[in-house]
């Protein structure tokens, strides 16, 4: 049940808890940046055997900190009881594609980390877990993921692509001269990839279309390849993929979950498609969505011209073949 006093500590399994992106998220979910400051949380660091004593130095920090909130630290390299209660599981952990590997092996390897994390939720997270999968290729680990715990809700496990729509306010806010808080109704669709959609057809930035504001050239020749390959371009800036604004955009993901988004607007997030939009069932893909406070939701209704429509199309026909893909190799 999701712990209703301040003396219940949540449970946080975060994977990959030695990695860089862990490094940046861990000191934020232990100073109740991710829950907020009445919830005391209880982390459960799940690491490979041979990263584990680097974890255990980062509890260390975490320990010399003195967080108030901090209830515990349970170290693991074993998915089982890492995942053993867990109310939100964050996973970071993922094998990086390296050279001469194929997408069959990179996706066998990561089916591997992501099919036993799966079953571990399925097996013993509490009745409320929240997933948010930030390993690549995110979508479809969280679609292996899911594919491996038939008895939670699929609804629950989601992939992040809000470090995708946070770069999308950010090159708006700049180019507009307007503050990023001013944007409304902006949208990531489809696959956490180069070939996602971000979409400005319905964002506002105060009040005024955004389309009203810049010019259609650069939408579709600066905005949009900025945003899709931003994350390539910090890996050949900075030597190593993004980590502090990952791990803020998966604070920010699972806060939005759980506090629910702000009247009158959206965001975007990976979720597991019911057939909105014409994107398969089942498909972990990227949406404009709202949240409860407990759910997301997709939002319905939007029309998409032609142009949306043909971006969109073309990052979920990628998504269909990583599927295929994972099914052929027995997968999910
Ligand atoms: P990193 O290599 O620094 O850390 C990854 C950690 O995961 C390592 O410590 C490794 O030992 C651990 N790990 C590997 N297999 C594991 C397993 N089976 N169980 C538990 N831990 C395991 O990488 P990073 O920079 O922290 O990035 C992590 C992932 O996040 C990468 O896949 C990266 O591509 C992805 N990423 C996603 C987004 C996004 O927006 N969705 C953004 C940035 C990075
Ligand atoms: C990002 O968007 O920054 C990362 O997903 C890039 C990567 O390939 O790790």
């Amino acid at each position: 049940p999701q712990p209703d006093s301040a003396t219940t500590p949540a449970v946080v399994t975060v994977t990959g808890a030695a990695g860089q992106i862990g490094y940046a998220l861990l000191f934020r979910i232990a100073s109740g940046q991710l829950l907020g400051p009445d919830t005391p949380v209880r982390l459960r660091l799940l690491e490979v055997p041979q990263a584990v004593r680097a974890a255990e130095g980062t509890a260390m920090e975490l320990d010399d900190c003195a967080f108030p909130l901090l209830a515990g630290i349970d170290i693991f390299d074993d998915a089982r009881p890492a995942f053993d209660g867990a109310n939100v599981g964050l996973l970071v952990g993922a094998r990086p594609r390296t050279a001469g590997m194929e997408r069959g092996d990179l996706l066998s390897a990561n089916g591997g980390i992501f099919g036993p994390q799966g079953a571990a939720i399925n097996a013993g997270a509490a009745s409320d877990i929240k997933v948010l999968v930030v390993g690549n290729p995110a979508n479809t680990n969280a679609f292996i993921a899911a594919a491996h715990a038939p008895d939670v809700p699929a609804e629950r496990f989601t992939a992040m692509t809000r470090l995708d729509h946070n770069r999308a306010l950010a090159q708006l806010a700049a180019q507009t001269g307007k503050p990023v808080d001013s944007i409304r109704h902006l949208t990531i669709w489809g696959n956490h990839s180069a070939t996602q959609f971000p979409d400005l057809t319905r964002a506002t930035v105060d009040g005024t279309p955004a389309l009203d504001l810049v010019d259609p050239s650069w939408v579709s020749d600066t905005f949009i390849p900025t945003v899709a390959k931003r994350g390539a371009a910090i890996i050949e800036a900075r030597g190593a993929s993004s980590a502090a604004s990952a791990a803020n955009a998966a604070i920010d993901h699972i806060r939005t979950w759980v506090d629910g988004t702000p009247e009158g607007d959206w965001t975007s997030a990976g979720v597991v498609s019911d057939g909105s939009y014409g994107v398969p069932e089942g498909i972990v893909s990227s949406f404009p969505v709202t949240s409860d406070g407990t759910s997301w939701s997709i939002v319905q209704g939007l029309e998409l011209d032609d142009d949306s429509r043909a971006r969109l199309d073309a990052s979920v026909a990628e998504l269909v073949d990583e599927r295929e893909a994972v099914r052929g190799l027995g997968l999910a």
